[in-house]
């Protein structure tokens, strides 16, 4: 029985030699947050001379690939990359995703809005029927916190602010328990509409394009199932 590091290790390897194809001397490449994006991390360090370097969701992920010898990019210097691999919270047979469990969703999003694919890498736990189940979490600009969380409350959501915890971009999250998301394009809609709100943890206008699912008999490759 694998546990869910070997799991996770098993998905972060999987993931490499699924982009190695991808990889040239011009390449930037797109990498999330997370502790599986740390092992995937890892394991892309091993190929650091066949690409340029990367462009990272967060500071910590983008500390942990300079410590590993691989160049990071600022976005702006950027203008195309072909992937970006990152974990999620929870994922549905869509590969629609609920992300943010490390608070850098709204990084996450940005850099995976400018890269060509999107590829989830996930253990087997965090395939669900529904999304919900997992906090919803919500970055949201300081002086906004009380009125998005009563606006979420009206949604039906619970909403508990983040203890202690500000992001990279200096803003605050709010993880709202509490919701059954039957239409998860159009929840993320509604609440990116919310004044004081910078990001919504659905990955759901735009989800994964493939999924690398780690189950105890391999890594499994998921595509959305509408395509
Ligand atoms: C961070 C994220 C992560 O991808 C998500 O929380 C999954 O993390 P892990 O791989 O540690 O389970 O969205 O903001």
């Amino acid at each position: 029985m694998l546990t869910q590091q070997e799991l996770k290790q098993n998905v972060a390897q999987a993931a490499v030699d699924y982009i190695l194809p991808m990889l040239r001397p011009d390449v930037v490449i797109g990498v999330g947050t997370g502790s599986t994006a740390d092992l995937f991390i890892d394991a892309l360090a091993a190929h650091k001379a066949s690409f340029r370097g990367a462009v990272s969701s967060s500071e910590r992920s983008s500390a942990r690939l300079a410590a590993l010898g691989v160049q990071v990019f600022d976005l702006n210097d950027v203008e195309s990359m072909p992937v970006y691999v990152d974990g999620a919270d929870e994922i549905d047979a869509g590969l629609h995703m609920v992300k943010g469990g490390g608070g850098a969703l709204t990084r996450e999003k940005i850099v995976a809005s400018v890269a060509e694919q999107f590829v989830c890498i996930v253990d087997e736990s965090k395939l669900v029927g529904q999304l919900g189940g997992f906090p919803l979490p919500i970055e949201v600009i300081p002086m906004a916190v009380g009125a998005v969380a009563r606006e979420l409350a009206r949604l039906g959501g619970k909403p508990v602010l983040r203890d202690g915890f500000v992001t990279d971009n200096g803003c605050r999250i709010l993880d709202v328990s509490g919701l059954a998301i039957a239409d998860p394009a159009q929840f993320e809609a509604r609440v990116n509409n919310i004044p004081g709100v910078v990001t919504c943890g659905l990955f759901a206008i735009a989800g994964a394009d493939v999924a690398l699912m780690s189950t105890q008999d391999g890594v499994r490759q998921l595509r959305p199932a509408s395509s």
